[in-house]
């Protein structure tokens, strides 16, 4: 009823062509989605949600998908694209809280010609998702919130089948995961966040941390796929499983990142008994600069080659224009960095800025790594930054030696 008051805007992503609250008619001069917005939904991560149709067509190339839940749909967009877009004849369940989104949603449904492959219910997400999955287990469930998805995962892990499912993970709340908040941080998601020229990896790392430890409470396992960083938004694609031995040998890759504000040198070491009395080992002589801790957060791999590698083929194979121009280059930027996450990325601009030096095109610094026989990749966090297994003196060199030509 109260559908038919909005104005209305016909979107088309990807394949699929819907229906939502005009965005601009409701934001104004903002151009951007406020909270006058009836129904919720962002033109903006698009990037977001064509990455989430290519990962999910990968995953489902090694993984049955029969049922799928969005708790969190707003208009629906999430969902059909995947109903739309991805192959297989899976049901989908989605949900809001938002009556008006509900209606929406369901006309997206209907009019994509869904009505059996997909249901739209009204309710909060939480316990929708224990409800809901009762006579079937999801095997992929996407939690897209407003701001932090903390309060949802516990329920979003205990409606994935035991045999295991994908689930992926939005969070907004940029501030907290950043290190503007970090003891909001820590009551969040267990772990301090930092200010750090890598503060996004920090962000990705503590989601990570966390979904591990509710997974671990679950007596479950989580597989880190995929993440994605953006300015106003990180994303992580994980495959959980019921494993008890493999979430206690993942309790390794818990641990802490630390950072000097003196010399940018950053290490990560797992959490144990011992490491209160490891000195970190400065990499700028005489350096007796302020070291920031963060964590308890996810110390291990980022990524799995293997289905980033699947996922380009996938994207390739079809009709790249469905898709957001950044996608390719961000999926082939993650394949580079999944080799080297073992330590934060390099931003070289925050470098050549605490050293007062100009900062060349990364593309010189990486050559040179190369030519010196370092491992050194690009990362899809930050344009400015890389990741390599040199030395952040040892880059700070570099830079300084190609200032002084
Ligand atoms: C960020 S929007 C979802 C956007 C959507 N996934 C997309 O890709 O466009 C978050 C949605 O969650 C809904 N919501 C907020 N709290 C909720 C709750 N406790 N249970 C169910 N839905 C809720 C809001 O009404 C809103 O539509
Ligand atoms: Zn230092």
């Amino acid at each position: 009823m109260y559908e038919q008051m909005t104005v209305k805007k016909e979107y088309t992503e990807g394949r699929t062509t819907f229906l939502s609250a005009d965005v601009d008619h409701y934001s104004g001069d903002k151009k951007q989605p406020t909270t006058s917005l009836p129904v919720f939904y962002n033109p903006r991560m698009q990037l977001n949600r064509d990455l989430s149709v290519l990962f999910l067509t990968a995953y489902m190339e090694k993984y049955a998908v029969e049922m799928v839940c969005e708790p969190l749909t707003g208009s629906g967009v999430r969902a059909l694209r995947y109903l739309n877009e991805c192959p297989g004849d899976f049901y989908a369940k989605m949900c809001d809280a938002n009556p008006l989104a509900v209606e929406t949603a369901q006309r997206n449904v209907e009019t994509l010609g869904f009505g059996d492959r997909a249901e739209v219910i009204h309710g909060d997400a939480k316990l929708l998702l224990m409800t809901e999955s009762r006579g079937k287990r999801f095997d992929f469930v996407d939690i897209d919130p407003f701001g932090t998805p903390a309060p949802y995962l516990s329920a979003a892990i205990q409606s994935i089948s035991p045999k295991g499912g994908l689930l992926a993970v939005t969070a907004t709340d940029m501030p907290v995961l950043c290190g503007v908040y970090p003891k909001v941080s820590l009551r969040r998601y267990g772990g301090f966040s930092a200010r750090t020229p890598f503060t996004h990896e920090i962000a990705i790392r503590l989601l990570n941390g966390f979904i591990y430890s509710v997974a671990g409470s679950n007596d479950c396992s989580m597989e880190p796929l995929a993440v994605l960083s953006t300015d106003h938004y990180i994303r992580t694609w994980v495959r959980i499983e019921a494993n008890r031995t493999e979430a206690n040998r993942q309790a390794g890759e818990l641990g802490i990142i630390r950072y000097c504000l003196g010399c940018m040198h950053s290490d990560i070491l797992p959490l144990s008994p011992k490491v209160q009395s490891v000195d970190f080992d400065h990499k700028m002589e005489g350096c007796t600069g302020p070291i920031r801790v963060a964590g308890p957060l996810w110390i291990g791999d980022l990524f799995k080659e293997s289905y980033l590698n699947d996922t380009i083929k996938i994207l390739e194979s079809g009709d790249t224009e469905d898709y957001h121009r950044k996608a390719l280059d961000v999926l082939e930027k993650m394949v580079e960095e999944s080799v080297l996450t073992n330590r934060p990325y390099i931003d070289i601009h925050a470098l050549c800025d605490l050293h007062n030096l100009a900062p060349p095109k990364n593309q010189i610094i990486i050559d040179k790594l190369k030519e010196q026989g370092f491992a050194v990749t690009r990362t899809h966090f930050k344009p400015t930054a890389i990741r390599t297994d040199a030395t952040v003196e040892k880059v700070t060199k570099i830079i300084a030696e190609h200032n002084a030509r």
